[in-house]
């Protein structure tokens, strides 16, 4: 379903939202495309935080006075939003500073898991050793490759790849020929920041499930755009931005 073009008077509506649009660049109106790499804030972003820097700036969870009980309620109702969002419980929601940190620390808790140590969440099911794969694909943005290339490195796990098809999209016999027992690992995007387009999940996070992979999702691009919901998807982790 193609949604019905705005009419002008809607878009001026959407813009005067944005107070950064209302700057003009080399002369001209300004245009922003970038929102993939990082979003623009509404006025009601902006205002909230800067609410909370003058009215309740604190040490959330670290301190025993008004001030900080105040920014913990705040911190924890957040989470509640994000919950509500996901479809998920609170205690699912973990913050992270971007996508990259939380990828990078799904990725760092399953290295500690490989070496017999713990770390906080117990990954040690998924725990690496070689002859392990860990599954991503060719259309990753490089917060949920590089954790990946780095933890096969450390394990001697061996990284593979599921190939996209000259149309973009995924390569469905190939994903079912590489997902076998030794897959420990899926980690792969919702919808690419490049092409725009979104994975079959229905139709490779099955397979994954068949084999006891656990399965990471890189939702940056699905959450500003979708509804998303883990629990529907069947995925064990989903990692999006704030921003
Ligand atoms: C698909 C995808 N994954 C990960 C990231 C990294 O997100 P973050 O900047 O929150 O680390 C981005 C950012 O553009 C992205 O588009």
């Amino acid at each position: 379903m193609t949604a019905a073009p705005l009419t002008s008077a809607e878009i001026e509506v959407l813009r005067a939202q944005f107070p950064i649009l209302s700057r003009e660049v080399n002369g001209h109106p300004f245009v922003y495309l970038d929102s993939a790499a990082t979003a623009q804030k509404p006025r009601r972003v902006l205002d909230a935080e800067r609410a909370y820097y003058e009215q309740a700036n604190s040490a959330v969870h670290r301190g025993a006075h008004t001030l900080a009980a105040e920014a913990t309620e705040l911190y924890e109702e957040a989470r509640r939003v994000v919950a509500g969002f996901l479809e998920v419980d609170e205690n699912e929601v973990v913050f992270t500073g971007n996508a990259t940190e939380g990828l990078n620390l799904v990725a760092t808790a399953i290295g500690y898991a490989s070496t017999g140590r713990g770390a906080g969440a117990d990954f040690s099911a998924y725990a690496l050793r070689p002859g392990d794969e860990i599954l991503t694909t060719e259309v990753e943005h490089h917060a949920n490759l590089i954790p990946w290339q780095e933890l096969a490195a450390r394990t001697g796990a061996t990284l593979r790849h599921i190939p996209v098809r000259d149309d973009g999209m995924l390569d469905l016999d190939a994903a079912t020929a590489l997902i076998t027992e030794r897959t420990r690992v899926l980690a792969l995007t919702h919808v690419s920041n490049v092409t725009g387009f979104v994975t079959p999940l229905e139709r490779v996070v099955p397979l994954a499930r068949a084999v006891g992979a656990l399965v990471v999702l890189d939702a940056c691009q699905s959450a500003p755009h979708l509804a998303l919901h883990p629990r529907d998807l069947d995925v064990d982790i989903a990692v999006f931005s704030g921003h």
